[in-house]
């Protein structure tokens, strides 16, 4: 990657012109970012990857946020410091647009995907300490929230990803660090598994990215 020119993106060496360069500010291009992401996509997850026409919306509001185009932003009523809660039913794509969406800005800090499933395992094993280790200034996408089972140590039961949301709020406030998450719950299933603490904390945490509750499953 070049830094003057973090727009222009070589793949196989292929060069993607996402948008153009202003002075210092660069004009992304929208349709240039989709074909990109197609491209991108397939190398990531294999030929049968396409951008749905049914998608563009939801790759709109994530673009837009990636690019950091506050203005674009404002009037999606996204807030460019908080991070996404993508959400959406089985098998829509949420993982791997998050996995993919972080490409179009290689001059911009990425996020690890975390399973959320991974984290309670460690918990099971390690203990409070991973609370702990979560709560610190790396940035994460918290990937399947709701599907971990109920941590459990030294026959104590803990929510250990609602732990983990409450200190990456904490940072939040503090430190503006900002944190990803996809999931298969709404909102009322988020406070009957997290309790109103955790989701009102989400709220604040998290602009809410969601696909359409009737789209496809992509596995399908
Ligand atoms: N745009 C796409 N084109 C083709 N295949 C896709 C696309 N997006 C996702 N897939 C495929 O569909 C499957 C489900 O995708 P993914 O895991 O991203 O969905 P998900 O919403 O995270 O599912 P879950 O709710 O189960 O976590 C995967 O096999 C993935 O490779
Ligand atoms: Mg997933």
């Amino acid at each position: 990657m070049s830094l003057q020119k973090p727009h222009i993106i070589t793949e196989d060496n292929i060069q993607y012109i996402l948008g153009e360069l202003k002075g210092n500010h660069i004009l992304y291009d929208f349709d240039k970012i989709l074909i990109y992401l197609d491209v991108k996509g397939k190398l990531l997850f294999g030929e049968k990857f396409k951008i749905y026409k049914e998608d563009t919306s939801i790759l709109y509001k994530l673009c837009n946020y990636q690019i950091r185009d506050w203005q674009a932003c404002k009037k999606l009523n996204i807030d460019i410091h908080k991070g996404i809660l993508l959400s959406g039913p089985v098998g829509c794509g949420k993982t791997s647009l998050m996995k993919l969406i972080r490409h179009i800005t290689p001059h911009y800090q990425s996020y690890e995907m975390i399973p959320t499933r991974n984290v309670t395992f460690a918990f099971n094993h390690i203990g409070y300490k991973i609370i702990e280790q979560y709560g610190d200034s790396r940035f994460y996408c918290f990937d399947d929230l709701g599907i971990e089972p109920t941590g459990r140590y030294f026959g104590k039961d803990c929510n250990v990803l609602g732990e983990v949301i409450l200190s990456r709020h904490e940072l939040f406030l503090k430190y503006k660090f900002k944190t990803h998450c996809t999931t298969n719950l709404n909102a009322e299933e988020i406070e009957e598994r997290y309790g109103n603490r955790v989701r009102s904390r989400m709220r604040e945490l998290f602009n809410l990215i969601g696909f359409d509750k009737d789209s496809l499953d992509k596995r399908r």
